[in-house]
């Protein structure tokens, strides 16, 4: 079953991913955080930045692991995960870089880089999981059809995730084709998880994640088998519920 907490704005949205957040590094000052982009995880991002900056929250001493890279970005590139975790988590947040990681989507060895970062997030382990979810159903970038087990591998984005995401880019041609992203067996095993939606556009995605059956055509919906999943929406994005 997935606990679901309806809020009527985004910023509740916000502040109440923020507060689990939270919760863990009070508990844990080294938490090891999973890190997802897009907009939906923003506004938690941005709380946690407000309460660093006002000395109420410390995680110079918390470690993260991002969801998912494109393939081919160089890291530098404004658009890579890499990138955008710096920019939205890692300098904001205070966290130190070098413990912060993103999969390696320029590695000449994808798959290896793709073992590697499976195996170093076995050995760490995921406190608490932040994902948002692709209009398709997809966490991370684990299209519809992704087996339940899989682990970090190279796949293909799928035709709506590439037009979802070339906002991103100059035009649709430059959005990447394909991405490093951890597996749903790898996001299951994350103690704790905390999927945030933000906008109609997520309504029939949330609904089919929450009430419909565990299927691979809706990714997410396998996170009703996990024991500690949170949803956090907003009322345009709970509104099919
Ligand atoms: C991308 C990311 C996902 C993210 C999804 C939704 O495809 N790989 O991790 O959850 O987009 O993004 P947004 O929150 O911008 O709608």
């Amino acid at each position: 079953m997935i606990r679901t907490l309806v809020l009527p704005t985004p910023a509740d949205v916000g502040e109440a991913a923020a507060d689990e957040i939270a919760a863990v590094v009070a508990e844990r000052p080294d938490a090891v955080l999973g890190l997802a982009t897009g907009d939906s995880p923003l506004g938690a991002y941005s709380t946690l930045a407000d309460r660093v900056q006002r000395g109420e929250l410390d995680l110079s001493r918390a470690r993260g692991f991002a969801l998912d890279e494109y393939v081919g970005l160089d890291p530098a590139d404004p658009q890579s995960y890499r990138s955008v975790i710096d920019r939205t988590v890692t300098t904001p947040l205070r966290m130190r870089r070098a413990v912060v990681r993103v999969p390696d989507g320029a590695a000449a060895d994808l798959a290896a880089a793709a073992d590697e970062y499976e195996r170093a997030l076995e050995e760490s382990g995921v406190d608490i999981q932040v994902l948002g979810i692709g209009s398709n159903g997809h966490i991370g970038f684990n299209e519809p059809g992704s087996a339940f087990g899989t682990r970090t591998r190279v796949v293909e984005l799928s035709e709506r995730t590439r037009l979802d995401n070339a906002r991103f880019f100059p035009s649709l041609a430059d959005v990447p084709t394909h991405a490093l992203t951890q597996g749903l067996g790898t996001i299951m095993r994350a103690r704790r998880i905390v999927l945030v939606a933000i906008g109609e556009r997520k309504a029939d995605a949330i609904t089919a994640a929450v009430e419909g059956p565990i299927s691979v055509d809706c990714p997410a919906s396998v996170l009703q088998a996990h024991p500690h999943v949170l949803l956090i929406a907003d009322e345009a994005a709970g509104s099919r519920l």
